[in-house]
């Protein structure tokens, strides 16, 4: 819950502020490759929720990272391991129970948590799984999750087999569960936030919004192309090979479209196009021809690079504005 109060949000009440000790319930989303520390401090410093990425780092840059977040804040973060980028996460939790006096959460997406969320919980950790079906989020809330993310088929990067979008996942999502929701997909601005709170979430998640951020270690290429986003700029490949992936519409997504298009029964052949160092190329590399690019629908909203901290602190105040011009009206 949101009240506000002398014109402020006052967030005491909310469920996810209360687990994760922050200010404002807003998530930085697991960013393969470019889920850095200092974006993740960012984020916690502007009072919303950073997270460090596993995917697409090896075990020494990911704790680097988590060295570097634990130097820049005192604010709680937390850490994404999405399922099955790496073959064995023993390193990776090793990591994590190593640096468990500043890491306050794992959250969990692309798979099947279940194996892990009670080595989680052994640690004396928060764990947040990402669903997108109201089935999903009835067994993490059994297997013990405290927190689902509940992403629609319009945020950038892996989306749900289903294809639900958030406007219709979030209130069926509030009816299955009773723990914390957050509302990922489609969000970057308080607009987006407010909408997810009368929908029934407690807080949200953005991924693309905080790519196009000073503090986010993608490439410039990369951010600048997101700001001159419009409606139609992403699509989805990969929908029948490994699961659809929201990315920007640049020609290597094209060129892959036809791919499969020309291969719809021979996945092997597609295969070596949307490996997961085919996003590095773009997103570090900087060559945006050479890759895909995840991007969510939310693109064709951003229009400016900015710094992390800055966005959540915006969200706050105007997420307030909206809310008293709902008393005024
Ligand atoms: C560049 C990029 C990389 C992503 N990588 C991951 C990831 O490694 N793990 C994960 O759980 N989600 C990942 N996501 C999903 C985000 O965490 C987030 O849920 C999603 O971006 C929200 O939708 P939005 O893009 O509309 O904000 C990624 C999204 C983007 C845009």
């Amino acid at each position: 819950m949101i009240k506000l109060s002398n014109d402020s949000l006052d967030t005491s009440q909310n469920r996810v502020c209360a687990l994760l000790g922050i200010e404002l319930p807003v998530i930085e989303g697991g960013l393969a490759y470019v889920g850095n520390g200092l974006l993740a401090a960012a984020v916690s410093e502007g009072g919303g929720f950073g997270q460090i990425g596993c995917a697409g780092r090896t075990v020494d840059n990911f704790e680097r990272e988590i060295v570097i977040a634990s130097q820049k804040t005192n604010k709680p973060f937390g850490v994404n391991l999405p399922i099955s980028a790496h073959s064995d996460y023993t390193p990776y939790f090793e990591i994590v129970r190593r640096h468990k006096s500043r890491i306050k959460a794992v959250s969990f997406g692309g798979g099947n948590p279940a194996p892990y969320i009670q080595l989680v919980k052994e640690i004396g950790l928060i764990v947040m799984v990402v669903i997108s079906t109201p089935v999903q989020a009835a067994k993490a809330e059994a297997f013990g999750a405290d927190i689902v993310i509940c992403e629609g088929y319009e945020a950038g990067g892996h989306n749900g087999k289903a294809e639900l979008t958030s406007f219709t996942l979030i209130p069926q999502i509030a009816r299955a569960v009773s723990i914390p929701i957050v509302a990922a997909g489609g969000v970057c601005d308080a607009r987006g936030f407010v909408a997810s709170l009368v929908l029934g979430a407690d807080g949200v998640q953005m991924g693309t919004r905080f790519v196009a951020t000073t503090e986010c270690e993608a490439h410039t290429n990369y951010k600048e192309l997101l700001t001159e986003a419009k409606g139609e700029s992403t699509t989805v490949i990969s929908r029948h090979i490994k699961g659809p992936l929201r990315v920007y519409k640049n020609e290597y997504a094209q060129r892959v479209m036809e791919i499969e298009r020309q291969n719809w029964d021979k996945t092997e052949n597609v295969l070596p196009f949307i490996k997961g160092t085919k996003n590095k190329t773009a997103a570090i590399d900087g060559v945006v021809g050479s890759g895909y690019i995840a991007a969510g629908q939310v693109a064709s909203l951003i229009d400016h690079i900015e710094s992390a901290s800055e966005i959540v602190r915006r969200m706050s105040i105007e997420a307030a504005e909206i809310l008293q011009s709902f008393h005024r009206a």
